[in-house]
């Protein structure tokens, strides 16, 4: 990296926050919400049911907890959850369309509690899906592990990218560039950018109480996407299909802490056939 490119960089830097142990526990607790909220809409998960149902849900989850859905009224966005199905990349919104057998769907929660944001996805299989699919799936939830197992205090920025990335890469699959992770705390969008390709030791540095999410974007065909006219839905260009996995973590000296795991243990979809 050349002078001229490391400046903007420093200057970013000093603005990222560094939050110590009473974030940590209030993102905590918020993160194993979230990361609940998503194992309870699990069994829900099956053909037949709305992605307007599965937001219904959440949103009572939310009410009966003390939490509030952080998407509801973001920027416009009209629901507490993002659905995304098949071929769109993110951001989708819940409506009419009912979940058919085949159909995989990322499904993106955001709680508030106490005023920390937890915020997590996964992906979800409906019934039987393609074999394409599973492996889609499965390569998507690795490429958020990678990412994640490269944080840790000194580390820099472009280091998580290059571990999706070539991972990914690896699998023929491609990494959407439009869409990033984000800082979040008492904001649901927050410096740093973390961006999910990129090489080793490019963009600033980590530091030891940075809370950021990961959140990889996968596509089986290239990495374009669009928005379509209702102003959120991100697909794939080719209509290739995409799947995402999203955790929440706070940078510790040796590692990270990952306040969205999933207290039942149900991280990701398993295939009999893998
Ligand atoms: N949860 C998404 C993320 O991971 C953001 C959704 S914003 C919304 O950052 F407005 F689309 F809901
Ligand atoms: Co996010
Ligand atoms: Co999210």
């Amino acid at each position: 990296m050349t002078q001229f490119d490391l400046t903007p960089a420093l200057a970013q830097d000093s603005k990222i926050a560094i939050y110590g142990t009473d974030a940590f526990e209030g993102m905590h607790k918020a993160g194993h919400l979230t990361a609940k909220a998503l194992d309870e809409v699990t069994p829900l998960v099956r053909p037949g049911v709305t992605t307007e149902a599965l937001d219904d849900f959440v949103f009572e989850f939310a009410m009966d907890h003390g939490a509030t859905p952080a998407p509801l009224n973001y920027r416009g966005f009209p629901k507490s959850i993002c659905t995304s199905l098949n071929h769109v990349v993110c951001h989708g919104i819940p409506g009419p369309r009912a979940l058919k057998e085949g159909d995989i769907v990322n499904i993106d929660i955001t709680l508030i509690f106490e005023g920390w944001h937890g915020d997590t996805s996964r992906m979800f299989a409906v019934g039987e899906i393609s074999r394409r699919a599973e492996r889609l799936i499965d390569v998507t939830y690795e490429s958020l592990m990678l990412g994640v197992a490269a944080v840790h205090a000194g580390t820099a920025i472009g280091d998580i990218g290059y571990a999706i990335q070539t991972y990914a890469e690896g699998e023929r699959c491609s990494v959407v560039r439009d869409f990033c992770g984000h800082g979040l705390g008492r904001v649901f969008h927050d410096r740093p950018n973390i961006l999910h390709y990129g090489e080793p030791g490019e963009g600033m540095r980590l530091a030891a109480g940075m809370l950021f999410t990961i959140e990889p974007m996968i596509n089986l065909g290239k990495s374009h996407v669009k928005i379509l006219t209702d102003g959120w839905t991100a697909v794939t260009r080719d209509r290739s299909l995409s799947a995402q996995f999203e955790h929440t973590v706070g940078v510790t000296e040796k590692g990270c802490e990952i306040f969205t795991i999933s207290p039942g243990g149900l991280h990701r979809p398993h295939f009999s056939s893998s």
